[in-house]
């Protein structure tokens, strides 16, 4: 079969990210609020490209499945050695990227959009901007039996669908 994603592909099979993503399945099996898991990153991925369609921003599309496979994937370091998942996230993504294909300007576009993803600040570029506004899109808020209790603001939270 023709991979149409090579390099996204290779990091999903990358033996850290699947490493990494196992820690997160094991840290979230109780969890009751959103979990971090493949369903999530593969919603945000594919909010991202619609909404790059949509607006017409052209963004290479292994670009966007590469920074929203990767945004939590720090969570892992998170819960392991209490390193904020955004930093861990953008150190995996130094680390693990150039063998996957990407080039350094790639690398660094990722990096950057995964470090500011958690407050939306300084999402100069629309890589980062996308992600913050995708990830929380993804969200059903709408169909939550926790969503009482989560600590998110009321105005980020999803109660219609809009992708
Ligand atoms: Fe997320």
């Amino acid at each position: 079969m023709i991979s149409h994603m090579p390099r996204v592909n290779a990091i999903l099979k990358s033996s850290k990210y699947q490493k990494w993503l196992k820690i997160i399945e094991q840290a979230e099996q109780k969890r009751k609020f959103c979990r971090h898991t493949m369903e999530h990153f593969l919603d945000t991925a594919r909010i991202m490209y619609i909404i790059s369609l949509e607006e017409k921003l052209g963004i290479n599309k292994e670009l966007i499945y590469a920074v929203a496979l990767i945004h939590d994937i720090g969570r892992a370091m998170e819960y392991e050695r209490n390193i904020p998942h955004n930093h861990a996230g953008s150190q995996f993504a130094e680390e693990v990227l150039a063998e996957c294909g990407f080039s350094d300007e790639e690398v660094n576009a990722i990096a950057g959009a995964i470090l500011s993803h958690r407050n939306g600040l300084n999402n100069e570029n629309s890589l980062g901007r996308l992600l913050y506004k995708a990830d929380k899109l993804s969200r059903l808020c709408f169909n939550c039996k926790a969503e009482k209790e989560c600590y998110w603001q009321e105005d980020k939270k999803n109660f219609e669908i809009v992708y």
